[in-house]
Parts: structure tokens; sequence; C-alpha cells
């Protein structure tokens, strides 16, 4: 049976969304025709048009108008996502946006809402939780080999030079929680369920960035688990782990403990078996990038099965916005030294 065909454009042709146009390429044999991309600045826009040949756009209500499209994936930065998320809606073009999904939760929650009233296809591209090592330890999890989780310790920690492609990175108020906390903090409730409170300390460790480079927060799930998330770009280590995420979670009946190289071994009722949960290098990826890179790639596969099955995606806009709700509880614990109760949406 061959698979639905859905047309995607992408906006916003800047460092990561490399990596996007990659991914909607590789899925074109399952279905997926990369169509057209954008981007204001021009000469992004040509250069991403020439080398995925596709038509190329420096205004979006242009590209739109010119092409049919299914999808539209936005990889622009956060301030630009509710205004671009609120066109592609409007036209009833199914929508992908990248995290952080918008500046503030009263953005965030017009999207959903938008889309909602609209009965338009939202997911955000939220992508840690499609990365292959991550889906091998939830897998570990569903099998019951560790029993009930109940406690765990999620933790990114790098020193990895990530603003020589991101160096916008210095003027971010909020920093280290907004861009890959939140991505932590999506793998906790991934694994162990929604959050009923959350506590965080922050600290600036790098003098030359305005807001926090490390938190280290700690949840209630409401399945009765806790754990401890920690996120920092200021760890001096050797044999730095980035861009993976490391991490010991108990259970009932055992253990899972992910060390640096994706290695997992799991313990079960005293047994123990070791793991090779790594990730393959695809001609397009590159170390230690890969990791991440091949974390798109699952999210678009996964973005494209949802749209020509015509299911919500599982990072739909509703449940984004429960991790995006962590985000800026973690940012309130901090500044008031308190255990918050994240909000909810509606
Ligand atoms: N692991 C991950 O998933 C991951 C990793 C890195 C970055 N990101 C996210 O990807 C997003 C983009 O980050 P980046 O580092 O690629 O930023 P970038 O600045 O390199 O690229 C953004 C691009 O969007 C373009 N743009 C801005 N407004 C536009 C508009 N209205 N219409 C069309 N184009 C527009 C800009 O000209 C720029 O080329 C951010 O939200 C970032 O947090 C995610």
């Amino acid at each position: 049976m061959t698979s639905k065909t859905i047309r995607v454009g992408l906006v916003g042709c800047g460092f990561y969304a490399q990596n996007h146009l990659h991914a909607w390429r590789d899925l074109k044999n399952e279905g997926a025709l990369l169509s057209a991309v954008c981007d204001v600045d021009p000469t992004k826009a040509k250069a991403a048009g020439e080398a995925f040949g596709v038509p190329w756009y420096s205004d979006v209500g242009q590209m739109l108008d010119s092409q049919p499209l299914e999808a539209v994936d936005i990889v622009t930065r956060q301030d630009t996502h509710r205004a671009l998320a609120e066109i592609t809606i409007s036209r009833g073009i199914a929508t992908i946006v990248q995290k952080p999904f918008a500046p503030t939760w009263e953005d965030a929650t017009a999207i959903v809402d938008t889309a909602r009233k609209a009965g338009v296809w939202l997911a955000v591209h939220e992508n840690f939780r499609y990365q292959a090592p991550l889906r091998a330890i939830r897998k570990a999890i569903d099998s019951g080999a560790i029993g009930e989780p109940n406690w765990a310790r999620i933790a990114f920690r790098t020193g990895y030079d990530v603003y020589s492609t991101q160096p916008y990175f210095y003027e971010e108020e909020r920093f280290a929680i907004a861009d890959v906390g939140v991505h932590v903090l999506d793998v906790a409730r991934f694994l162990l369920g929604d959050v009923a409170r959350i506590s965080c300390e922050t600290q600036r460790r790098n003098p030359k960035v305005k807001g926090e480079d490390t938190a280290t927060m700690m949840l209630r799930h409401d399945r009765g688990a806790v754990s401890v998330v920690e996120c920092t770009y200021e760890a001096r280590r050797a044999d730095d782990p980035f861009p993976e995420t490391m991490m010991e979670i108990e259970g009932t009946r055992g253990s899972i403990i992910v060390s640096a190289g994706t290695r997992m071994k799991v313990t079960s009722d005293g047994m123990a078996s070791e793991h090779d949960i790594g990730v393959r290098l695809l001609p397009w990826t590159s170390y230690p990038w890969h990791v991440s890179q091949e974390g798109a790639l699952g999210a678009c596969r996964h973005f494209l099965d949802c749209l020509q099955r015509g299911m919500p995606a599982e990072t739909n806009g509703e449940d984004n916005l429960r991790t995006f709700a962590l985000v800026d509880a973690a940012y309130v614990a901090a500044a008031e030294h308190r255990s918050v109760v994240p909000r909810k949406w509606p």
C-alpha cells in the first residue's frame, strides 16, 4: 500500500532547520513531499531551496498562496511562532512548531486555542522523546522489567560549545530551562507521567550569559514517583556526553541506568543486562549532534505518520502545554523558593 502524500512547506531556514530539511527529504519514500521553503532572509531561503531542489520564498503568505500544502513546519525561533502559526492555522494547514512553543504561556495557549477552534492539526517539534535511546528506555519500562518506576534522575549536563551555532543564547533572559530544560522536563513526563509539583534552584555559572545556565529541579509525579531533573551548559567534564541525556530510574523490581555512549543497564529481579541503545550515523548527520539529528528525524516521521492516519501527535499542542507549564513553574519555583503546582489548560 502506498502512503498518502503530505506536501510540506518549511518556514525558517536557519541552523536547526537544516536537520528538518534532511529529515523531510529522507521521508520521501514514506510519503513526505518537501515542496517549498521560506525565510525572511532571502539568502537563507535561496540556499535551502537550491540545496533541497524546491521553490523558495521570503514571505510566508506568498509561499502559501503559491503552493498547495498539507503541512507547514515552523522552525523559526519562539518569538515568531504565534504570528506564523496563526497564519497557517487560518488557512486550515496542519502546523508543526519547533520548541520552545512560544515565549509566554499566553502565546502558547493562544496557538492551541486557535488550532482547536479551527479544527486544525497542531504539533510541537519536541524531539528528545523521539530519539532512539529514549524510545528504548520507554520500551524497557513498558516491558515491566523494573516494575513501577518510583524514582529517577534525568540529567542533561554539558560544557559543549552551544554558543557558536546559537549565539542568541547569550541574550536569553530565560535560558537553560526554556531551551534545554524543556526537553528534559518533557522526557520526565514521557517516562514517569504528569507532574503534581516542582521545585527548582537555578545558577548562572557563565558570567557572559544573561539568564540561568544551570537548573536543578525536583518533581513529584501524579503517580507518586519523584524525579530530579537537571540541565546545564556549564559542566566541565571529560567525556562530555553532549547531547545525550543520562539517567537512573528505579522501580519496584529493578532499575535502568543510562550512561555516556548510550549504554543502558537494566536490572530486573536481581538480574542485570546491558544494552547498546546507540544511534547510527546517517549520511547527513555528524558526531556529536547525530543523537539530536536522529531525534529530529524521529519526530518528523511520527508527525508524518499521524498526518497520514488522521491522528493527533504524541506531542500535540495540548500535550506540549503540560511541558510548557513545567518550564514556567520551574522559573516561579526558583524565584520564590517554593514548590509550585504547574498550570493547567484549559
Ligand atoms: N533539539 C532541538 O530540537 C533544537 C536544537 C536547536 C534549536 N532548536 C530550536 O529551533 C528553533 C530555531 O533555532 P535556530 O538556532 O535554527 O535559529 P536561527 O536563528 O538559526 O534560524 C531561524 C530562522 O528563522 C528565520 N525567520 C525569522 N522570522 C521569520 C519569519 N517570520 N518568516 C520566515 N523566516 C523567519 C530567520 O531569518 C532565521 O534564518 C528555535 O526555536 C530553537 O530553540 C531546537
